[in-house]
């Protein structure tokens, strides 16, 4: 098991994944720094989510390793790897929440898998997650059908708070909310990064999210990482996607309503 990074929580080094013969990641090299918020950007369909599933082993690679807190999940015996996943919370693109289960059973959900607690304590800890997303207890028993979109992202949130994770991956944690919800949303991510000190891995197309919430941005591209920096670094760039997507219309109208400016 390799040494601890103290800068990087995840090392992705020269990962190559296919599906038949289409190659999605192409030798592909990547940090997320502890503490940081990375937002990783990249067209629809180049394989933020194929990369987001394979650090967390839901997919399998064709060559490359990945180390996660230090720890090689190839190498990982069936207890390091429990070990590991129990320090990482996931919210998903797709199926936020289990549609079946209360609001409650959903939290629940992760710690049951983990931890043997008495219900009295899972309905605090419940409570507790409820409130560290904004909502208020009453939310519990509710199925997810009866939740708004905005709700829904909250409660995922907090399933992937569940077990108190050092580090969280959010797939398109504000897709499908409006402009406020998305902005409220951010901050959230953003206050519990810097009260609970978490890592936050973040898929999102949301402008406003890479420019108020993230430290740094990755670009997906052609298998690869095409740029790696601040928002500063991305707009200097001369490649001519991140050109057109940090200068296009959309990108002028949120730098606008950012500045006040309409
Ligand atoms: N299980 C799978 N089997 C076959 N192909 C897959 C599988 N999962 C993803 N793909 C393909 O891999 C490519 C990347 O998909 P992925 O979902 O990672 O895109 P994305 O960058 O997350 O896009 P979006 O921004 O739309 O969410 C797509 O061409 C997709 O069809
Ligand atoms: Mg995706």
């Amino acid at each position: 098991m390799a040494v601890e990074q103290a800068d990087a929580i995840i090392r992705v080094r020269d990962v190559t994944v296919r599906f038949g013969a289409t190659e999605v990641l192409d030798k592909l090299d990547l940090d997320v720094k502890r503490g940081e918020i990375l937002g990783f950007v990249g067209p629809s369909g180049a394989g933020k989510s194929v990369l987001t599933r394979t650090i967390i082993g839901l997919v399998p690679k064709v060559s490359g390793q990945i180390e996660v807190f230090g720890v090689d999940l190839d190498a990982a015996n069936a207890k390091e790897r429990r070990a590991v996943e129990r320090r990482w919370g996931i919210l998903f693109q797709q199926g936020a929440l289990f549609s079946s289960l209360t609001v409650a059973q959903n939290i629940q959900f992760p710690v049951r898998e983990y931890l043997k607690l008495s219900q009295r304590l899972l309905d605090e800890i419940t409570i507790a997650k409820l409130g560290m997303v904004g909502l208020a207890p009453e939310v519990a028993d509710r199925f997810p059908s009866e939740l708004s979109g905005g709700m829904i992202k909250r409660v995922a949130l907090a399933r992937a708070l569940a077990l108190d994770p050092e580090l969280v991956f959010l797939d398109e944690p504000t897709s499908g909310l409006d402009p406020i919800g998305a902005g409220d949303f951010d901050e959230l991510v953003r206050t519990l990064q810097r009260t609970l000190g978490l890592t936050v891995f973040m898929v999102t197309h949301d402008l406003d999210s890479l420019h108020t919430a993230c430290d740094r941005i990755a670009v997906l591209g052609d298998g690869k990482i095409i740029a790696a920096g601040t928002m500063a670094e991305m707009k200097a760039s001369q490649h001519p996607w991140l050109r057109s997507y940090f200068h296009g219309k959309r990108a002028r109208a949120v730098v606008g309503s950012n500045t006040g400016v309409v």
